[in-house]
């Protein structure tokens, strides 16, 4: 192996978590490298999460609209067809030119990209088994293992990406399945149960607990969401488990049972796609070479510097502790950097958005009811339908609605949770009035534009502590 210089930062994944810290390293005037082995920088995300999903859920729902929602609107559309392979090629150009802008900003701040897989050797060195072949030695002051995470298996059933799928194949299928069955009803679940059900497949989702969307979510907004989502044609199946898999024969079965036990029942169809969670993945990583160490969960073990026990060793996004989310992954690589360049970072893990991208959204940030409810926390709830909002009402898009959480006491907000057509966006201003440690009067007193979505989420907060004026 030949050896290559030192850098101050060495990033192992090119992920958002490692592409992000090493632009910010860049940035900071650090000699850094980062390390990727898809052949792609950007990651999950980039690659087959965030950024291709929302590309399909964008085009299937206009779509679906095009099919089911422009008579009433005053619009009358001829023959509407759907062409996949080019639904599938705009997909592609997105991520393709976003994978690609990642390398340009790599070259803009100096950032060396090393195309291959790492392994440490010891804790400060790092041999890449090149993707062009050979292998190369790297040697760093700091390493940041951002490796990144892997959907979970469902044991039985081999994954081929064609009849049995996970995200990856449930962004790349070639044709429309005419009967999909999906088990697990968190977030990956919901978001492709609803591209490939606007695109005309038959879809069941196969639900564990009593209530879809996957931790976190606010249960009255889960209820809504469901109900929503049952009109656009889904077929729920909740407090069911999956026993086992047969994809022997043209489709596939699934034995299911009642989660608590009760009569199987055989579901057929075409593809299934396993959506039950995913896993930090640190494959090969040669872990065992520096000796760090893996939760119960797999989740390598860091303290709140995002240092394992080799303090110069840190660990940031999917494969460590918290959400697995992408903006979590970012926050923790710029906090991770700014611990080795200034001795400080922030990460506020109390104001970390999530969002679902169905058809309406759904969005929340803070704690939910049940949460508060299990810490004997007394609050206030203030909520505004859509229905009420006139900017909802010209758009006829009045499903849903925006509810705050506050403290009965000081109503600090503790939780707001939207069910909407843009709740996405719209969580940006609840996430920031928890940054601030906001009061719902706070919210409830700043102007804001008419007609907008966003006079229902301060409508909502005026209502947590008085009354609100259109409803
Ligand atoms: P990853 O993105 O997984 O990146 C890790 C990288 O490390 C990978 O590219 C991998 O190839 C590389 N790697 C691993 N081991 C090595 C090694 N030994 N050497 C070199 N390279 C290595 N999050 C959101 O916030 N919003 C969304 O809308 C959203 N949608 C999603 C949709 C889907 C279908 C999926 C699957 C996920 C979605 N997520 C979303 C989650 C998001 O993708 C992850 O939270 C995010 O990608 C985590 O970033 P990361 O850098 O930690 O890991
Ligand atoms: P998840 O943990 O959100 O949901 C998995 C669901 O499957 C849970 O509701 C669980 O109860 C259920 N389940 C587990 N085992 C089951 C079984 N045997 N039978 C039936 N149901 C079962 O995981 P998901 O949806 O796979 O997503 C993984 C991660 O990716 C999440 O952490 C999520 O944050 C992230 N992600 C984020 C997105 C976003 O921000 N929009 C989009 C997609 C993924």
């Amino acid at each position: 192996a030949t050896e290559a210089p030192e850098y101050d930062v060495l990033f192992i994944g090119g992920g958002v978590a490692g592409y992000v810290g090493a632009i910010k390293s860049g940035q900071e005037g650090l000699k850094t490298a980062c390390i990727e082995k898809r052949g792609a920088l950007g990651g999950t995300c980039l690659n087959v999460g965030c950024i291709p999903s929302k590309s399909l859920l964008n085009n299937s729902h206009l779509y679906h609209q095009i099919l089911h929602d422009t008579k009433k609107r005053g619009i009358e559309v001829g023959d509407v067809k759907l062409n996949l392979q080019q639904m599938m090629k705009a997909k592609d150009e997105s991520v393709a030119g976003l994978t690609k802008g990642v390398e340009f900003l790599f070259k803009k701040n100096k950032v060396d990209y090393i195309k291959g897989t790492g392994s440490f050797v010891d804790e400060h060195t790092v041999a890449v088994n090149l993707v062009d072949g050979g292998e190369q030695h790297v040697r760093a002051k700091n390493i940041i293992i951002a490796t990144g995470s892997e959907s979970t298996p469902f044991p039985g059933l081999e994954i081929d990406e064609k009849k049995v799928i996970t995200s990856t194949g449930a962004i790349a299928l070639t044709e429309v399945p005419k009967k999909m069955t999906v088990i697990g009803g968190g977030i990956i679940g919901l978001e492709m149960a609803s591209v490939w059900s606007r695109l005309g497949s038959e879809v069941t989702v196969v639900e564990f607990l009593g209530q879809i969307g996957g931790p976190g979510m606010d249960a009255e907004i889960a209820k809504q969401s469901q109900k929503i989502l049952s009109k656009q044609g889904m077929k729920f199946k909740l407090n069911t488990k999956v026993t086992a898999g047969d994809a022997s024969g043209n489709g596939v079965k699934l034995s299911v049972e009642a989660a608590k036990g009760g009569k199987e029942e055989t579901l057929e169809s075409d593809v299934v796609l396993v959506a039950i969670g995913r896993r930090p993945y640190t494959e090969g990583l040669g872990l065992e070479n520096v000796g760090i160490e893996l939760d119960e969960r797999k989740r390598l073990i860091i303290d709140q510097e995002y240092r394992t026990k080799i303090p110069h060793i840190r660990v940031i996004g999917d494969c460590t502790f918290g959400p697995m989310l992408a903006h979590k992954a970012e926050e923790e690589a710029v906090a991770a950097v700014e611990y080795i360049s200034k001795g400080h970072g922030h990460v506020n893990y109390a104001a970390i958005p999530s969002v679902m991208y169905t058809h309406p959204e759904v969005a929340w940030v803070g704690q939910n009811e049940a949460e508060l409810k299990a810490q004997k926390i007394n609050y206030k709830i203030g909520t505004f339908p859509f229905t009420a909002n006139s900017r909802a009402k010209t758009n006829l898009e009045t499903d849903g609605m925006v509810k705050f959480l506050s403290d009965a006491e000081t109503d600090r907000i503790l939780g707001v949770h939207i069910i909407g057509a843009n709740a996405g966006e719209m969580i940006a201003e609840g996430t920031l009035a928890v940054e601030y440690g906001a009061s719902s009067e706070d919210v409830a007193r700043t102007c804001h534009a008419h007609p907008t979505l966003a006079e229902a989420f301060k409508e909502a907060a005026m209502a947590t502590y008085s009354s609100a004026i259109h409803f």
